[in-house]
């Protein structure tokens, strides 16, 4: 009898994956925008001073192969909050602009998705997003905020409904601008020759007053919309809200990282007596342009103003983990830090400096995922007494999995009506595993499957196939203007194979032709990705040219007409 029983238990012990805690564990994480491989201290950078990001890999694990699932925003965050790879939910680029644009589009994460937020308040936990969102505000009229984070799973909201953007530098810099440079000279052109053709039109009498004045104002009318919109963009998109309140607008970017900072510290004290356990998502502008920090950050890193807001963000992430400790919140809460997408290589600032970070030792960066500089991320968990202290996991892991992982944790159901292409990684976050649970991952620039990544069963090569590579300029790891496309893009054929174990920087692709135990692995990629596909079917974007255009009639503003106000529970905060 006895025996059975032991039997019994083994049995059902096998059956389960590995145990789970006896408690609801909190979870916060801390997810940065644009911030490089190269960018962190613990991930080789020796000059820019990440104390609070060392430490927390220091107490926890240090992932070195973590992978967003896209290389630009819009896309990786939606990934992250629904396990599902964008091609799955709509949320891809496919046009020449790869990122939510506009604040007021009528564009955001389809309501038929299900985020990490909404399973966590299925499982009793109050959520919060302090914060960059960038997955939408309104979906059918202003006013409706459908895809607002607090109808997407957040109790409490604070935080930058899109992205932050150059153009609210107040030193000149345009986004719009550094995509078209001559902008002004081509609308200027076009406005002459349409003028010059309109008074030639009247003056050979082919048409009349009343016609010529019809066709003036077609004509003028997209040419204002654009020189408005070019001119605009930090009061159309610097748009902070608390909770649905639009609180201030344009934001004032100085102060913004420490506000966000503060509002965290508030959240974690309000559950101080609380019975519930909690999900923070602190999600920093920084590192994205405009780089804006507090006066005592200024000046003070060695690498300008990018380094100041590493340094900033640290700097937050520190004062929120003392505060975690201060409210007992120390022991039962895991902490996941990584970045949306690698650090922009193309940007640089009104006078040609250099506002992007370090993706070493990739190659390429963010909007290039075909390379892994543009999607494998510095990335960190701390989980005391869950998970080990200082350890490195080098095999292949991606954010989608975090989804899967931490709804496991939290006791929450994992969406069983569609695939989530996350898994769950805790065994091989405990070693209890040492192998990645993926065989295949794939890597996608809008709608194209640009490479796919094999961990074979055996031995310790990473592959890597690529069939289309970013259009760089020559000798360069950077494309021409402000980013990378996913339509201007050079097909590789045959692709290319690289073994990331011993090339991570993806400069030697291996030649296979000849090679029949090389063929056989590549073989054996061209064979997933045809069953891949099959489960992608035909997807519709949700991010195209047109859909991402600016809606006047979805403009939020504040205080009408001047659209212009400021969070007043900041207004005593003196920034010295
Ligand atoms: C550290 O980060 C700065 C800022 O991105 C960068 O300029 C520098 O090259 C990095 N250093 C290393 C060793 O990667």
């Amino acid at each position: 009898m006895r025996f059975y029983v032991i039997f019994l238990c083994t049995i059902i012990k096998l059956l389960i994956p590995s145990e789970s805690l006896n408690f609801k564990p909190n979870i916060v994480i801390f997810l940065a925008d644009d911030l490089g491989y190269g960018d962190v201290g613990v991930f080789g950078n020796n000059t820019v001073r990440t104390p609070n990001i060392d430490a927390l890999a220091s107490d926890g694990i240090k992932l070195t192969h973590h992978l967003a699932a896209a290389s630009v925003c819009t896309p990786s965050r939606a990934a992250l909050l629904t396990g599902r790879l964008p091609i799955r939910t709509g949320m891809f680029p496919d046009g020449r602009i790869v990122v939510n644009v506009f604040a007021a589009n009528g564009v955001g994460l389809p309501t038929s998705e299900v985020t990490l937020a909404e399973i966590a308040k299925t499982a009793d936990y109050k959520t919060a997003l302090v914060g960059k969102w960038h997955l939408g505000l309104n979906k059918d009229y202003r006013g409706d905020m459908a895809f607002h984070p607090r109808n997407r799973g957040f109790d409490f909201y604070y935080g930058h409904i899109l992205t932050n953007m150059k153009d609210w530098s107040n030193e000149g810099d345009r986004v719009l601008l550094s995509q078209r440079p001559n902008f002004y000279k081509e609308i200027g052109a076009v406005f002459c020759v349409g003028l010059l053709s309109l008074i030639f039109l009247v003056k050979v009498g082919l048409i009349g007053r009343g016609l010529c004045i019809l066709l003036f104002l077609v004509m003028i009318s997209p040419m204002v919309y654009l020189v408005f919109v070019f001119n605009n963009m930090a009061r159309l998109n610097g748009l902070l809200y608390r909770d649905f309140e639009l609180v201030e607008q344009p934001i004032h970017l100085e102060t913004l990282s420490y506000r966000y900072t503060q509002e965290s510290i508030k959240f974690l004290k309000e559950r101080e007596r609380d019975n519930h356990p909690f999900l923070m998502v602190v999600s920093w502008d920084h590192v994205h342009t405009a780089l804006k920090t507090l006066k005592k950050f200024r000046g003070k890193s060695q690498h300008g103003r990018y380094g100041d807001a590493i340094e900033e963000m640290d700097s937050g992430i520190g004062d929120i983990m003392n505060a975690l400790d201060k409210f007992g919140f120390g022991r039962n809460t895991m902490i996941y830090f990584t970045s949306d997408n690698g650090a922009h290589l193309e940007e640089t600032g009104i006078n040609g400096q250099s506002d992007g970070g370090s993706n070493a030792p990739f190659r390429g960066g963010k909007a290039h995922p075909a390379v892994d500089g543009g999607i494998r991320v510095p990335t960190v968990i701390r989980f005391p007494g869950v998970l080990p202290r200082g350890k490195v996991i080098e095999e292949p892991t991606q954010q989608m999995d975090m989804f899967s992982t931490i709804v496991r944790l939290i006791g929450g159901k994992v969406p069983k009506d569609r695939t989530i292409d996350g898994k769950d990684i805790l065994p091989l976050l405990q070693f209890k595993e040492n192998k990645s649970p993926h065989e295949f991952m794939f890597h996608y620039c809008g709608p194209h499957l640009q490479a796919v990544r094999y961990r074979p069963d055996k031995g310790k090569s990473v592959w890597k196939l690529v069939s289309e590579l970013p259009d760089y300029k020559p000798g360069e790891d950077k494309c021409y203007g402000l980013a990378c496309s996913c339509s201007t893009i050079i097909k590789q054929d045959p692709p290319l194979l690289y073994d990331l174990t011993s090339d991570p920087g993806e400069r030697n692709p291996i030649t296979y032709k000849s090679n029949p135990s090389l063929q056989k692995i590549v073989d054996k990629m061209t064979v997933a990705i045809s069953e891949h596909k099959k489960t992608v079917g035909t997807p519709e974007s949700r991010m195209t040219f047109f859909k991402l255009l600016w809606r006047p009639w979805f403009q939020p503003c504040c205080n009408f007409p001047s659209c212009s106000c400021s969070d007043s529970v900041y207004k005593d905060f003196v920034d010295s």
